[in-house]
């Protein structure tokens, strides 16, 4: 029988499953399943200055009490010039410990989340909406993460990327709004300044519901074809 060229259906349904299988998906129901190059410094700072400035703010913030119990303030990881960044929720216990945001276990699955788009966790940047631990990783409080978003607001107006991808309810209600449910905009492409976002879950409810790890990829699969068309 001679040898039939994949068609590009089936080169991404072949993507779509290798993706999967690098998040650790071995198995799938039968029915469907829904670093660039530095920009001009602004002010005459680089992104890396004001990136440092606004780390050692951080560092002195005592907007909240977070502070009193912290042992690191966490506020980022990865490329000042990414074109792709992450918001998590708040540091846990591990990233408290060493001062660098998603390095636990949700981080190690983010990392491998990251590979399978193609990209390398260096060339993203990685942050959270809070910068210091809640105790006990406690959902953060209304009032905590009105006291820090403007970090957050502020990291997003210094990177400028190209795309957001939310991990979670409370970065998807941080930037679009306490009134969104992440069931529901999940995987959808919203805006946040101008700039498209998309929400997706949080790889530590990807780890305690590795059935939902299908519908996390399909929409980094979007996020990754967002970066592909605003070059
Ligand atoms: N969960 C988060 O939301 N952020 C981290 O940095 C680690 C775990």
């Amino acid at each position: 029988m001679s040898r039939v060229l994949a068609s590009p259906l089936v080169r991404a349904v072949q993507q779509h499953l290798e993706g999967l299988r690098a998040l650790g998906v071995t198995a799938v129901p039968a029915s469907p399943v829904g670093a660039a190059p530095p920009t001009g410094a602004k002010g005459g700072a680089s992104k890396e200055e004001r990136l440092s400035r606004l780390a050692r703010e951080v560092e002195r913030c005592r907007r909240c009490t977070l502070y009193r119990t912290r042992t690191h303030a966490v506020v980022s990881d990865g490329s000042p010039h990414a074109r792709l960044v992450f918001i998590g929720e708040a540091p846990g216990r591990d990233e408290d410990l060493q001062g660098k945001p998603f390095v636990g276990a949700a981080g190690k699955l983010l990392t491998k989340m990251i590979e399978a788009m193609g990209l390398a966790r260096e060339a993203v940047y990685i942050c959270n909406v809070l910068k210091d631990r809640p105790p006990g990783n406690r959902t953060p409080l209304p009032e905590e993460v009105e006291a820090c978003l403007p970090f957050l607001q502020e990291q997003l107006a210094i990177i400028r990327p190209a795309v957001i991808c939310t991990l979670g309810a409370v970065a998807a209600k941080a930037l679009l709004g306490p009134h969104v449910a992440i069931t529901k905009v999940r995987g959808e492409v919203r805006e946040y300044q101008g700039v498209p976002l998309v929400p997706t879950f949080h790889p530590a409810y990807l780890l305690r519901n590795p059935d939902a790890k299908r519908y996390a990829w399909a929409d980094l699969k979007k996020v990754k074809r967002l970066l592909e068309r605003e070059q």
